[in-house]
């Protein structure tokens, strides 16, 4: 399959660029891409994909979109970064604006994902000592089986996928793991009054789109209280619009504790991530106990503002919903023999690939890319099906055609 796929001599010579000079850390497809607008992206060939990656969710707003992008440039040319030595003109105004926009007390900005789930397990564990009154060192975050939540030390160290830890130990203790959608079992450990917090993905992305049942946010959040065990969700790549609603929470008007956002919070453009929660967890973290040299900088802050701003404007959330049901609903019509289940929620979803040949979900990513079509398999037989979310119908119906026709390369 693989020597089917057109490569020209200019893409192969950045690929072969980053194989010499770069870390093998990633398997990417070999599409090598230099411009992006809205749904779209291009090839240094000029050749035009629909994006149904969207950066990992990073890109809801749509790639390059103009508003965001004249925030940046706008605000580029003034000032970029004082760190937090000094206050600037923007970060009150941006945290103003994040706290009522989700209705938190305070937010503490930082940059990418992980560093916030970091930020977001040190305040638990802060409140858990000194609001919770559990003995020192002896605080336990539960997490789930299957869960990603990104790549420092401290949080492979509670991954259950072999490939993130392998030598890479040894790992912080502290962390005890249950299964997704599984309210008994996280009861059970519930008992243990050293538990300060519950950390978990609304919708397990990187496991595949792993959808919990209905009514398990409200479970959750009501052995979280009966427990007084923080609810922390990890919205990085549910949250800001992605799944139909501002958060995946949402969709049973549910409140965690503590929030943590990321990825899309910038548009795509710079690495912008937070943690939200009220005064009583966020003021346990004193002056110089915790914090980042770009968190919070000011072309963060305008980008970030700018950004929410596009979500609600646009009502990319309504969208989202449509579009999602109505991607999953004609991808179901095709009756593939090669698809085993359709899921997902909003315009994040996912398909498992079923055929006797173990490569391939990757094979039909090959073949969706030579169709026009940019999407990348998970975990070996799932494929993310996540696009920007200024998708629209004629443009999902285009994209349904592509998925159909490059389906039959399976046969
Ligand atoms: C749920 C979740 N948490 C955390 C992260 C880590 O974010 P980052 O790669 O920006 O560190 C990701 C990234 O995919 C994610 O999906």
């Amino acid at each position: 399959m693989e020597s089917t796929i057109s490569i020209s001599n200019t893409a192969l010579q950045y690929i072969e660029l980053e194989e010499r000079y770069g870390a093998h850390n990633y398997h990417p497809l070999p599409v090598v891409l230099s411009k992006g607008q809205g749904v779209h992206v291009w090839d240094v060939d000029g050749k035009r994909y629909y994006d149904f990656l969207s950066g990992y969710s990073a890109v809801n707003q749509g790639h390059c979109h103009p508003a965001i992008i004249k925030a940046l440039t706008d605000q580029a040319q003034q000032l970029t970064l004082t760190s937090r030595a000094f206050h600037s003109n923007l970060l009150g105004q941006y945290e103003q604006y994040i706290t009522a926009y989700f209705g938190y007390d305070k937010v503490l900005p930082m940059n990418t994902g992980v560093e916030a789930v970091e930020t977001a397990l040190k305040l638990s564990r802060k409140w858990g000592y000194e609001v919770k009154q559990v003995k020192e060192d002896h605080a336990v975050i539960v997490i789930c089986d299957g869960n990603f939540h990104g790549r420092t030390t401290g949080v492979v160290a509670f991954s259950s996928d072999p490939s993130a830890k392998n030598h890479f130990g040894p790992f912080t203790p502290g962390y005890v793991s249950v299964p997704h959608n599984d309210m008994a079992a996280l009861e059970n450990v519930l008992q243990d009054n050293n538990v300060v917090a519950f950390m978990f993905e609304p919708i397990q992305g990187e496991a595949g789109v792993v959808v919990p049942d209905d009514g398990y946010y409200t479970g959750v959040r009501n052995l979280c209280t009966t427990y007084n065990v923080l609810m922390v969700a990890d919205e990085i790549q549910t949250g800001l619009a992605r799944t139909g609603r501002m958060l995946a929470c949402d969709h049973e008007n549910v409140r965690p504790d503590i929030l943590i956002l990321g990825k899309a919070l910038s548009g795509g453009v710079l690495p912008v991530s937070a943690v939200l929660c009220d005064d009583n967890i966020m003021l346990t973290i004193k002056p110089g106990e915790h914090g980042s040299t770009y968190g919070g900088n000011p072309l963060a802050c305008a980008v970030a503002i700018k950004a929410l701003q596009v979500l609600k404007d646009e009502n990319m959330a309504a969208n989202a919903e449509v579009m999602g049901a109505l991607l999953r609903s004609e991808i179901e019509k095709l009756h593939s023999p090669f698809i085993s289940i359709v899921r997902g929620k909003g315009l994040l979803n996912a398909i498992v690939i079923k055929h006797s040949n173990p490569d391939a979900a990757w094979d039909l990513c090959l073949a969706l890319k030579e169709n026009g079509l940019l999407a990348k398999p998970t975990h070996g037989d799932k494929i993310r099906f996540a696009p920007p979310l200024l998708i629209n119908a004629e443009q999902v119906m285009e994209c349904v055609g592509i998925i159909e026709q490059s389906l039959r390369t399976l046969e």
